[in-house]
Parts: C-alpha cells; sequence; structure tokens
C-alpha cells in the first residue's frame, strides 16, 4: 500500500516556495500545508530568540494540523530553531542547512565554500560549523548579503542595480578561489542568473531546495518513522496558510513561478 503523508512547510514569507517546487517535485503523491509567516517577516535581521519564537509558533499551528513531517524552508529558521523544533515536537523536522551542507561538502574538489544568506544566517554560523564539522579542512566564506531579498520582492532580479549589488557581495569569494557556492536563503535561486554571471562557470551553485527534497524522500522511505503516525488517507490538494492579508503573497508567489496560487487562508490569532 502506498504510503501518503501530511507533510506541513514554514517559511517566514513567500520564499519558501522555491522549496515547496522541489520538495513536491520528488514527492508528488503526498500533501503539502504550507504556512508564509508574512506578517513577520523578514526573519533575517531579528534576533535568534525572536526567530525560535516564531519558529515554535508557527510549528504549533501546522502540527495541529495533523502533518506527519515538518520542514522548516527557511533557512534562518532553520540555522536558528531547528535543535529547538527538534527537542519540542515528536514528528520528524527536517530544515535546509543539514542537507545543503551534506551536498555541497559532495561537490567541492579544493574544500573552499562560499556561503550567503541572511544576517542572521550568517551571523549564527551553523553553516560555518556545519561543513567544517563533516568535511575536514574545509575553508568556509560566509557574506550576509540583506538587500537580495528586498531585491528580488520588489521585482528588482534582473535590473543592473542587482547586477551592481551582487558583484559587491561576491567580491570577496572571487578573491579567495571557492569553488562551491552554497545558496543559504529561499530567495537566493531566483538571483541565479546573475549570481552564475558574476561568480563565472567553474563555481558549483548549491541549491539547497534540492538537496532539502531529496532529504525529504530519503525520511519517507524509512517508513518505520512513520507507520503508526501517518493518516493521510490520499493526496489532498495544496493548503496556504499565511499570517497577514494573502494579496502580496499571491502576487510575488505567482510571479516567481508562474503558477495560479489556490485558495490562501489567513490565520491571524497567534502570529503577532
Ligand atoms: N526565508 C528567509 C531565509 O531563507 C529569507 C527572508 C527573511 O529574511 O525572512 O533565510
Amino acid at each position: 500500500m502506498t504510503l501518503h503523508i501530511k507533510i506541513g512547510m514554514f517559511d517566514s514569507g513567500v520564499g519558501g516556495l522555491t522549496v515547496l517546487r522541489e520538495v513536491e517535485r520528488f514527492l508528488p503523491t503526498d500533501s503539502f500545508i504550507y504556512f508564509g509567516d508574512t506578517a513577520r517577516c523578514p526573519y533575517g535581521g531579528k534576533s535568534n530568540t525572536t526567530i525560535i519564537r516564531y519558529s515554535i509558533e508557527n510549528s504549533t499551528f501546522l502540527i495541529k494540523q495533523d502533518i506527519d513531517l515538518l520542514i522548516v524552508a527557511c533557512h534562518t529558521a532553520s540555522s536558528l530553531a531547528l535543535d529547538t523544533l527538534t527537542k519540542t515536537f515528536n514528528i520528524p523536522v527536517l530544515g535546509v542547512v543539514r542537507p545543503a551542507v551534506a551536498l555541497a561538502a559532495k561537490v567541492t574538489q579544493n574544500k573552499r565554500i562560499g556561503v550567503i544568506g541572511t544576517k542572521a544566517t550568517i551571523q549564527s554560523g551553523v553553516y560555518q560549523k556545519e561543513l567544517s564539522d563533516i568535511l575536514s579542512g574545509a575553508v568556509v566564506l560566509a557574506q550576509a548579503c540583506p538587500l537580495f531579498v528586498p531585491l528580488i520582492e520588489e521585482q528588482f532580479a534582473n535590473e543592473t542595480i542587482s547586477k551592481l549589488i551582487v558583484k559587491e557581495y561576491l567580491k570577496p569569494f572571487k578573491e579567495e578561489k571557492i569553488d562551491t557556492l552554497l545558496l543559504g536563503c529561499t530567495h537566493y535561486p531566483l538571483l541565479e542568473r546573475l549570481i552564475r554571471e558574476e561568480i563565472g562557470p567553474d563555481v558549483q551553485i548549491v541549491n539547497p531546495a534540492t538537496a532539502c527534497a531529496q532529504a525529504a524522500l530519503k525520511i519517507k522511505g524509512d517508513a518505520a518513522v512513520f507507520t503508526k503516525q501517518a493518516r493521510s488517507p490520499g493526496k489532498i490538494p495544496h493548503q496556504f496558510f499565511v499570517s497577514d492579508d494573502p494579496h502580496s503573497f499571491r502576487q510575488i508567489g505567482e510571479r516567481f513561478f508562474g503558477i495560479e496560487l489556490p485558495v490562501i487562508q489567513t490565520v491571524t490569532s497567534t502570529f503577532h
């Protein structure tokens, strides 16, 4: 009998749709409930305590929807809150950091890896630590790129101004001869063309969304994790929830992906 699971995924907002798209490609027969914390987005400049609190609240909401697996699509939340979430909830919890780190460690040849992300992600040092832990001798260069998210959301991703900012942020990597660049933020795959142009053809760009999707497939394959829990009778249509007016989530989401999003429900009670 096919095992159908219900996957809950949260992000600070709309960016996690890049992860959703990949995970559903790998798990096409499962059901997805996506929560975008649009009322409190962005997380990238917030304190650790706040990001952890938001992550617990978002996860609690999703767990109340009877999910079997929780995916933290947000890199900022994955960097700061994954350990807490794993300890707090008794269902499998998957973040984007660990799968991305494993992939980057696999593809690098010279062990010189660049990581870009929000301020909170880079300041947490989690990517740097996890890479150094699994790849001895790794040289990890990390750079916060706080202007990328607004540039993307405000539709400047293909403009000259973005090109200049990408150039500026990536300068240290070019000087340091990295061979792998990890995109440690939900939004950055949408700037991949400019990043590729700037960093050149020889650097491998790691998109954590794909690594996370593969890890989700692996967790599902370990049927023992789910046999007692999985209750979904079959695939249900995707459900989308946000914590603020859904208008801009829909607008940006549909523009990012060229798809029409179904009904987006607003939940306001806990998210302030
Ligand atoms: N989703 C966030 C991340 O992946 C980016 C947007 C934000 O700062 O909230 O880190």
